[in-house]
């Protein structure tokens, strides 16, 4: 379904990415990139650097985060000479784009957008008026994600279930002021959703978080990493009690990461009682720093030579502006009655 289509991945650059993000929404995004430009399409990956500032007002906090979302990338075999590498704000018709967008965009449509009633929500929660800590960039905030969708004459953007409404909305826009100017200005895009990419519990049971603190860390020496996984819930059950290896939180976690082999090795282990806490969670150690060990020497390597990684970013800059400017002019043209 990739054949020949212009692929668009857009990623915060908040929170050090845990292993949930990694096998859910990095690595699957770096595959279907490549599997558009096999044939013949076009891959953009950007890092979401205006989106980052509605949350975190620190700059050395967020120069750090975006260091470390490029080097993940590119760690886990994004190759910055196919794909298009580039970060948000590097491209200024994106802000451009975004101001002709609000004239498009109903107000009703970012009341219902689910970053900003998260935060609402949250609010009422404790007490606190509706819009305590919430600015113009979070309340606008799938508008800019429109704009960096549409820029591009994107067709597919794959990303989580969180973030299909986003995408639904750029549809929306794009289909508005395409009705409005009767012709098609702008592509509308579909989203993508990997049904088989499951989401990575962390090791209380609950969905791997960072803002839960159940994270299985991702490029951290084997140590920490080993301490994450020995965190991992579990019962007082002896080893010879045969288990149903679907309520074993090791086993959940397992599944994520092992073959289909493994996986069958590990719930049979566990059905017969032959296999106890500590050797199935030393069996997702293994396939967890088997699975990351070429990926952290690169990501150590890109995070010491960073001013490689910009050198990517800027010419990545210069291979997406030529799109965006030509949908900004379009835009001009069709808005202005400049044609
Ligand atoms: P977090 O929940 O840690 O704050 P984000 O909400 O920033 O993570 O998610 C970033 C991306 O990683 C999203 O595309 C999301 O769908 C994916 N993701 C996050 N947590 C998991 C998980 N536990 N399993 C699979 N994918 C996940
Ligand atoms: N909102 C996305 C997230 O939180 C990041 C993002 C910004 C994005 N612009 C985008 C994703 C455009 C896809 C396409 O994960």
């Amino acid at each position: 379904m990739f054949e020949g289509k212009t692929i668009l991945t857009g990623v915060k650059p908040t929170g050090t990415p845990h292993l949930g993000n990694y096998l859910g929404a990095i690595r699957p995004a770096i595959q279907l990139g490549k599997q558009a430009l096999a044939t013949g399409g076009k891959h953009f990956m950007f890092i979401a650097d205006y989106h980052a500032i509605n949350a975190e007002k620190d700059p050395v906090v967020l120069r750090e985060k975006l260091r470390e979302i490029a080097c993940i990338y590119l760690a886990g075999g994004l190759d910055p000479t196919k794909s298009v590498f580039y970060r948000q704000s590097d491209i200024p018709e994106i802000p451009e784009i975004t101001t002709i967008l609000y004239a498009y965009t109903p107000k009703g449509l970012m009341n219902k957008s689910h970053a900003y009633k998260a935060q609402v929500d949250k609010n009422r929660e404790s007490g606190k008026p509706d819009d305590d800590g919430i600015n113009m960039g979070l309340y606008t905030y799938p508008t800019l994600m429109a704009a960096d969708i549409l820029a591009y004459d994107t067709d597919i953007v794959p990303v989580g279930k969180d973030q299909v409404q986003h995408v639904e909305i750029a549809r929306d826009i794009a289909g508005a002021i395409n009705a409005h100017y009767h012709r098609e200005l702008l592509k509308q895009p579909e989203y993508y959703v990997d049904e088989h990419v499951a989401v990575v519990p962390g090791v209380d049971g609950r969905k791997m978080s960072k803002s839960y603190g159940n994270v299985i860390p991702l490029f951290e020496d084997d140590k920490t990493i080993k301490k994450a996984i020995f965190s991992i819930k579990t019962d007082s059950r002896p080893m010879e009690e045969p288990k149903n290896p679907d309520e074993i939180l090791v086993y959940e976690i397992y599944k994520a990461i092992a073959t289909p082999q493994q996986l069958q090795e590990m719930g049979d282990g566990l059905r017969q009682g032959k296999l106890g806490y500590g050797h199935i969670k030393n069996m997702l150690l293994d396939a967890v720093i088997n699975e990351i060990k070429d990926a952290r020497e690169k990501y150590n390597y890109y995070m010491a030579h960073f001013n490689e990684v910009e050198d990517m970013l800027a010419q990545g800059a210069e291979k997406a502006r030529p799109y965006a400017k030509k949908t900004l002019e379009r835009l001009k043209n069709a808005v202005f009655g400049n044609e």
